[in-house]
């Protein structure tokens, strides 16, 4: 089991008036959905996760251990991001060696990169076109390969960036069994998402950032329980919470339509 934890960790922009500050927040499940509103500070806290920005107080620790004192190579078999923007993670000339280049940065042996390349193209989809440009790619490749590149170092824990954003349908279920199958394998996988219905389908624990201040740790029915919290943190109940709640009057929890049935079947 991996655990993260956060220690009266502050940061803030020099040229913002931005701040953020966790007192402390300890993440160990293996799925954790990070959300808030625009603004709120949830890639600041990803870019503080993957050590690229170190706090100006306090610590993060991974495992007991300071983030801090990391090497550049352990940090990143340690944690892996997928940025929400995957153009900002490419720039190598074909699909082939951008997952190439990412695993040379742990790995020495060509022959192991050779086959985990092969392996995680395959596992993304993106055999076929290996040897074009990534800037050809469209965006539900591009953010496939951007996953690629990250699958291919195999970090403990991995961090998605808006994963659902510019996928198409069957982009999402790939990625989010991806996402599933990493948290079976004891990675850990946190994400920050705006999709409160894939947030509710998909995780068993969730972090409320507003105004760069945890709000709320716990289980997604816990937090929709609370309607004025979920309110004031600028958040939507998911879509059949509402329908049923508009169209019946019923204002109970439910996650999704298939635990809207279970609820409601008669034995
Ligand atoms: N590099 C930067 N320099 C200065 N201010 C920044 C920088 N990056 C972010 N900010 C500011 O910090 C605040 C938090 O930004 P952050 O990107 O963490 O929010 P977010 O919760 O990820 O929002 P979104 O949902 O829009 O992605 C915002 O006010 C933003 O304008
Ligand atoms: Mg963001």
């Amino acid at each position: 089991m991996t655990a993260i934890q956060l220690n009266d960790v502050s940061y803030h922009y020099p040229t913002s008036d931005f701040k953020l500050t966790i007192d402390q927040l300890t993440m160990t499940a293996n799925l954790v959905a990070i959300v808030g509103q625009n603004g709120a500070g949830k890639s600041t806290l990803f870019k503080l996760l993957t050590g690229l920005m170190q706090p100006q107080t306090g610590n993060i620790l991974i495992n007991h251990h300071d983030l801090a004192d990391l090497s550049p190579a352990d940090r990143l078999k340690t944690i892996g991001i997928v940025f929400q923007d995957p153009s900002s993670q490419l720039f190598n000339a074909t699909v082939e060696k951008e997952v190439a280049w990412s695993l040379s940065q742990t790995e020495s042996d060509a022959a192991v990169i050779a086959e985990k390349v092969a392996q995680v193209l395959a596992t993304v989809g993106l055999t076929d076109i290996k040897d074009k440009n990534p800037f050809d790619l469209s965006m539900p490749e591009k953010k496939l390969l951007s996953i690629a590149t990250v699958l291919a170092v195999d970090p403990q824990i991995y961090l998605f960036d808006e994963p659902m954003i510019s996928l198409d349908w069957p982009s999402q279920q790939l990625v989010t069994r991806l996402m599933q199958q990493l948290a079976r394998e004891k990675h850990q996988v946190i994400a920050i998402t705006h999709d409160m219905d894939w947030l509710a389908a998909t995780f068993s624990k969730i972090a409320v950032l507003s105004d760069g201040e945890i709000k709320f740790e716990g289980a997604p029915a816990a937090l929709f329980g609370q309607p004025e919290l979920v309110h004031a943190v600028g958040l939507l109940p998911p879509r059949i919470m509402s329908i049923v709640s508009d169209v019946l009057g019923d204002s109970r929890v439910y996650l999704t339509p298939a635990d809207y049935v279970a609820k409601h079947q008669t034995h």
